[in-house]
């Protein structure tokens, strides 16, 4: 039995390639952007796990739209406009293929940055939607650019992640928001703001989100992985309600509904006294590993790389400079790491195929430990050394 094309077409992932080879024993991994085992909130489990245990109302079918405690806690906590409506959905990563299935006909265009979160990029990819890029400075994307593209018309969806960046970890400058918020309402395209980073600022202050100055022409997509856990798979999505109610029609074909013990669960741990305090050490633990990756970095490869600092969110992309105009191959050297038992991702599977890309590499600071992130610096120095 063959599998559909449009499967067939799909490219093979690096990232799902790697991440296999990175979880070999000695290999340290800068790869994937897991958070940190360790520092997950178990001991605040351990009530709502007891109360759920003795629940068995909520291991019934439930609702698609999600579990209405969890809805009405989200929707009070993140203070949804009103017009505006809410789904929980399995990850963000669920609530990107619901936007795609239920919005994009094949051949519809959807913008997005370069560089780009590739689980995006897959998904727009399998909906057949025709892709558009515009380049990512620390002013945010490219204005004119955008605006470019946007009166061309056939811009449906605008997908951007304008807080701590998957992979470039920036964060767009106020005016930037206002000026994107500003052009999708001009031109009636759609915004997607994907914020799974937003809560992981370690200084500064936050600035307000693009969608709070367009909230009536844009999702908003909340993931619990990087705040709470990954394992249980499970966001919060909202924007105007005729843009959420296609979405449930999806997802109950889909999946019927995410598992009601675990967004009783999610629940519980949000509404714990302790939560706040989880995530303020949370912030503190990922800052001094983001110090311990930067600092290794300057000390032993100075002139030979560049970065912007971050200020939050889990990666750090690291800008290879080129010695005598001689090109970097990424690949090979994210192969050489790899020899050297530490893992890393090639800047360059971050954008849609055929795309050049400045050589660099996406370095995640969240999942190894501030020593191991000191020695994989020390082994990718290897790598160059070899080049
Ligand atoms: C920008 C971005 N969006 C969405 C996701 C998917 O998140 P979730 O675990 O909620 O599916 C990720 C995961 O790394 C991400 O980096």
């Amino acid at each position: 039995m063959q599998p559909a094309d449009h499967l067939q077409n799909m490219s093979p992932s690096y990232i799902r390639e790697i991440l296999k080879a990175a979880t070999a024993e000695n290999v340290i991994s800068l790869a994937g952007g897991l958070p940190a085992a360790e520092h997950f909130p178990m001991a605040l489990l351990q009530q709502p796990l007891q109360q759920i245990s003795q629940s068995p109302e909520l291991f019934q079918y439930g609702a698609t739209a999600g579990y209405q405690p969890l809805l009405d806690f989200c929707a009070e906590h993140y203070q949804l406009e009103t017009g505006n409506s809410g789904l929980i959905t399995t990850g963000s990563q669920q609530g990107l293929d619901l936007i795609a299935r239920a919005f994009l006909n094949p051949g519809d265009g959807v913008a997005m940055e370069a560089p780009c979160y590739l689980g995006a990029l897959q998904v727009f990819e399998l909906a057949k939607a025709e892709l558009f890029t515009v380049e990512q400075s620390d002013s945010g994307p490219d204005l004119v650019a955008l605006e470019q593209l946007f009166a061309k018309g056939n811009i449906k969806i605008f997908y951007a992640v304008p807080d701590f960046h998957n992979p470039t970890g920036r964060v767009w400058p106020l005016a930037a928001r206002q000026a994107v918020a500003k052009l999708c309402q001009r031109y009636k395209v759609g915004l997607i703001e994907d914020a799974p980073y937003r809560e992981l600022r370690y200084h500064g202050d936050a600035l307000p989100m693009v969608s709070s100055f367009c909230p009536e022409q844009a999702w908003i997509l909340r993931s619990f992985s990087k705040i709470a856990l990954p394992g249980i798979r499970l966001a919060f999505i909202s924007g105007p309600q005729n843009w959420i109610d296609p979405l449930i029609k999806i997802k109950q074909a889909s999946d019927l509904h995410s598992p009601i013990p675990l967004q009783a669960l999610l629940l519980g741990l949000l509404k714990s006294s302790e939560f706040n305090n989880h995530l303020l050490k949370l912030r503190e633990q990922y800052a001094e590993r983001y110090q311990a990756l930067s600092g290794a970095l300057d000390k032993y490869l100075g002139d030979k790389i560049s970065f912007q600092q971050v200020e939050g969110g889990m990666f750090l992309w690291l800008e290879l400079n080129q010695k005598n105009d001689q090109p970097i191959n990424t690949m090979k050297l994210a192969e050489r790491a790899l020899e050297n038992n530490v893992a890393v991702v090639p800047g360059e599977v971050f954008y849609p195929v055929g795309q050049l890309s400045r050589p660099a590499l996406r370095l995640n600071f969240s999942h190894a430990s501030p020593q191991q992130l000191e020695i994989a610096i020390q082994r990718l120095v290897k790598a160059f050394d070899r080049q």
